[in-house]
């Protein structure tokens, strides 16, 4: 909590949300907004409005002198005023519960406007009922929309969140250090945002997608521990729980194992929720990624519920239907999810479940029921009655297949489950499910068949399966791990390759000859060279702890500016274009709009 006295200054002595019955009789001097207004005829009332929250100021014959009267009648809603008077309290039956300082009113003695304000593009205080404006709006005119208590209360969750995370990091011996904005673009650069050199034609800064290599050559130095609030720029496809610009809480330390990292980030995590009123149960559950995949069809499971995916290949094998048998043949498998109490769901719904698994990619879902007793659904005539406990299912159930790729058919159940927990109710508001994936693969193939690094290609192999990085690449695990809260992915990390042998290996691996290697990441593996400690770390998306823990749906809820989905900041109008001078000064052309 701020020392009040520390928020006295030359127009006020206090603020407007801040005033109890204690402060009664006393005179006050208050600045902020007109959140709105009452004119009851001889007697008006303002609801003043500055950060703290809201007071009402009444303006009556009885203490007001006319002028201030006039001054006050006349001004517009979300002007800037300030106001002088005394705190009086309210009569019992003008109590306003609502309002923290509904206790007590202020009789007002004199107004002046020092910021007159024409009529606002978007309401700020909304009347009974009112919905809030339209997104496009409320971003074009964000500065108004700042006003509102929600949004002013998730920044300043953010701020909380923020001092808190530093304070904690800090005590346990990690350095702030800020590392570069304008940096080397990255190899593969699709997704850097590119800022070209004025003084060097031709080439060009990239903004970071992430400060990886920095942090790594802090532990070359010998800095030990780590962290920054880092900002990250990623021209990527927009989602909700993603912007091109973005902060993460980075965080680098030497002579550490994955346990070092797992503990640190349980205890952050539990300051934080703690800060936003949650107690979080620490340590956290481990679940490699193999085993989230099989009984959750994703890398980051919500384990709010239960629902988990079974494997019923075995159930299929030998049987005459077409579409599990080709899966089968193929070196698929059939997995399916059991949805208690779902045998009587419409057509309808589960038409929409099939839906949304053919957007995952499968070309459809076996549907089987258990109603008294008996195997029922669609499918049913391809399996023999004994099939029903075969499959588990109980009375009730409604049993949904996918006959795919182990990676498809994943892909495709995760959302079945996903929505099928919605629907029941199963998740709870007040539920905290944190959990470790750890044992990512090493690689992934690409589907033009070459691979690439799963995490990132300083990521270390699980010392077990190093020997099968050139004979069976897709076997191999790392030691990359990631944080997953209620489903959401919070964090990703890993232990690094510090043996620049090692590091050659796995360039050579991803196809990276060792010229480029060299002229790509040569700075890297000079420095492994020259006495490089065993070190990991993790990077946690900030923006998304703040959504998460201020109740929002997207990150616009939690930054101040954020950008559309379309990539766009529209209080401001950027990207934009520029003068074609400026271009050349940057000796660059622009071709026209495609
Ligand atoms: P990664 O790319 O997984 O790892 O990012 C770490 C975390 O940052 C958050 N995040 C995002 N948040 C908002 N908008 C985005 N566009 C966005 N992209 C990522 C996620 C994610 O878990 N250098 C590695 C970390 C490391 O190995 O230490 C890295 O950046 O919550």
């Amino acid at each position: 909590m701020t020392d009040p006295r520390y928020l006295i200054t030359s127009l006020r002595t206090h603020q407007c949300g801040a005033l109890r019955t204690e402060h009664v009789g006393q005179r006050v001097k208050l600045a902020g907004w007109v959140h709105r207004s009452r004119d009851l005829g001889g007697l008006l009332f303002l609801d003043l409005r500055d950060r703290s929250g809201v007071v009402q100021v009444s303006f009556d014959p009885r203490f007001t002198p006319e002028e201030h009267r006039r001054v006050a009648s006349g001004v517009g809603l979300e002007s800037v005023v300030v106001v002088e008077g005394e705190v009086v309290a309210r009569p019992a039956e003008m109590r306003n519960a609502d309002l923290e300082s509904g206790d007590v009113e202020i009789h007002a003695s004199s107004i002046s406007v020092p910021g007159p304000a024409a009529t606002p593009a978007i309401p700020v205080a909304l009347g009974k009922g009112e919905k809030l404006p339209a997104e496009e709006l409320r971003l074009r005119y964000r500065y108004l929309d700042l006003r509102r208590p929600d949004l002013r209360g998730n920044l300043i969750l953010r701020h909380r969140l923020l001092q808190r995370t530093r304070a904690h990091l800090s005590d346990r011996g990690f350095l702030e250090i800020e590392t570069p904005i304008l940096t080397r673009p990255t190899p593969e650069g699709a997704r850097d945002y590119l800022v070209p050199s004025r003084v060097h034609p031709g080439e060009f800064y990239a903004l970071p997608q992430s400060p990886q290599l920095y942090k790594q050559l802090l532990m070359v130095s010998g800095f030990d521990r780590y962290f920054q609030i880092a900002r990250c720029f990623r021209d990527e496809d927009l989602r909700a729980d993603r912007q091109p610009e973005f902060t993460q809480i980075d965080i680098e330390a030497s002579f550490v194992s994955q346990d070092d990292i797992f503990a640190l980030g349980e205890s952050m995590l539990a300051a934080l929720w703690a800060e936003a009123g949650h107690e979080v149960e620490t340590p956290f559950p481990r679940m490699t990624y193999a085993e989230a995949f099989e009984r959750y069809g994703t890398d980051r499971p919500d384990l709010r519920y239960d629902l988990e995916l079974f494997d019923a290949s075995d159930v299929f094998r030998g049987v005459d239907f077409g579409i599990t048998r080709t899966a089968l043949d193929q070196g698929g498998r059939v997995r399916g999810i059991r949805i208690p109490g779902a045998a009587s769901w419409s057509r309808k719904q589960v038409d929409e479940l099939e839906v949304l698994a053919r957007g995952a990619g499968v070309g459809g879902l076996l549907r089987l029921t258990r109603v008294n007793g008996a195997l029922g659904g669609q499918h049913a005539k391809f399996l023999d009655a004994s099939a029903a406990d075969r499959l588990g299912l109980a009375e009730g159930d409604l049993c949904l297949l996918a006959a795919a790729p182990h990676r498809i058919g994943s892909a495709a159940l995760d959302r079945v489950r996903q929505e099928s927990a919605a629907r029941l109710g199963f998740i709870r508001p007040g539920d905290h499910r944190f959990l470790w994936v750890t044992s990512f693969p090493l690689f992934a193939r690409e589907l033009d068949g070459s691979l690439v690094a799963e995490h990132h290609p300083f990521t270390a192999p699980d010392p077990q399966d190093i020997d099968r990085m050139e004979s069976e690449p897709e076997s191999v695990r790392s030691l990359a791990y990631d944080a997953v809260y209620n489903g959401t992915e919070l964090a990703s990390g890993s232990i690094r390759i510090s043996d620049p042998a090692l590091q050659r290996r796995l360039f050579a691996r991803l196809g990276i000859d060792e010229e480029t290697a060299r002229a790509r990441f040569g700075f890297l593996l000079e420095a492994l060279r020259s006495g490089a400690p065993p070190h990991g770390g993790i990077a946690f998306g900030f923006d998304r702890i703040a959504m998460l823990l201020a109740g929002g749906t997207s990150l616009r809820d939690v930054i101040a500016f954020p950008k559309t989905a379309a990539a766009r900041a529209l209080f401001e109008g950027a990207p934009a274009t520029v003068p074609i001078d400026d271009l050349e000064a940057l000796h660059l052309e622009h071709r026209g709009t495609p």
